[in-house]
């Protein structure tokens, strides 16, 4: 509860959407995955905490996703749509299209699907989601770029990881410091597209 509050206030004062922004913000001192020109595709964008942050670190215009509304921030395209919907790569294409974009550098997902308690069932669902976000950004992503996932960790996460290393120099699990503690959440980074 006290971190809870600390990182509350600290976004509050620090004029972010939320307190998840310190958890992009411990991933990028760390990993060093947004740079200046990148382009970045951005999942599970709301409220926009993330997407304040990814500013601070790319100049270009973001592509932001999310199934709930997003109060809008400048050079930002916002769409509004279900990361499971098979619909949702065309009008991601339309926006990279519209902006000019052949490829995008960095891809994130903070999504996270509604947890019911039942830490199998939503390992799972989050096992899932992550592997829509692969599915529709891994031939959209350029020789190089970068990718971070959020998941509910579970058995299944080092088997999501396995899947996907192959197209990838480097991959770690992590757990910044500004993720509750109870919480099972990670963060899943592929770094350097073959
Ligand atoms: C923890 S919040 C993201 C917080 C955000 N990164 C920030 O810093 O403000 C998780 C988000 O995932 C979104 N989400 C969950 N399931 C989704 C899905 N299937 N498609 C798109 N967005 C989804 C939720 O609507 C929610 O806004």
């Amino acid at each position: 509860m006290e971190r809870k509050d600390t990182y509350y206030k600290k976004a509050r004062k620090e004029n972010y959407r939320s307190r998840a922004s310190f958890k992009l913000l411990e991933i990028q001192s760390k990993f060093n995955i947004i740079y200046q020109n990148d382009h970045v595709l951005e999942f599970g964008s709301s409220p926009g905490g993330w997407t304040q942050v990814v500013q601070q670190f790319t100049e270009e215009p973001v592509i932001a996703v999310d199934i709930t509304p997003m109060d809008p921030i400048k050079d930002v395209v916002f769409i509004k749509g279900d990361i499971n919907n098979p619909g949702l790569k065309e009008k991601i294409i339309v926006a990279m299209n519209s902006l000019g974009i052949n490829a995008i550098s960095t891809v994130l997902s903070d999504a996270m699907v509604k947890t019911s308690g039942n830490y199998d069932r939503d390992h799972y669902n989050s096992y899932l989601l992550c592997d829509s976000v692969m599915r529709i950004s891994i031939d959209l992503l350029s020789s190089g770029g970068n990718v971070v996932l959020k998941q509910f960790q579970g058995d299944s996460t080092i088997e999501f990881v396995d899947k996907w290393k192959n197209n990838f120099h480097f991959y770690k699990v992590t757990k910044p410091k500004a993720s509750r503690q109870h919480s099972r959440e990670v963060y899943i980074i592929f770094k350097d597209k073959v």
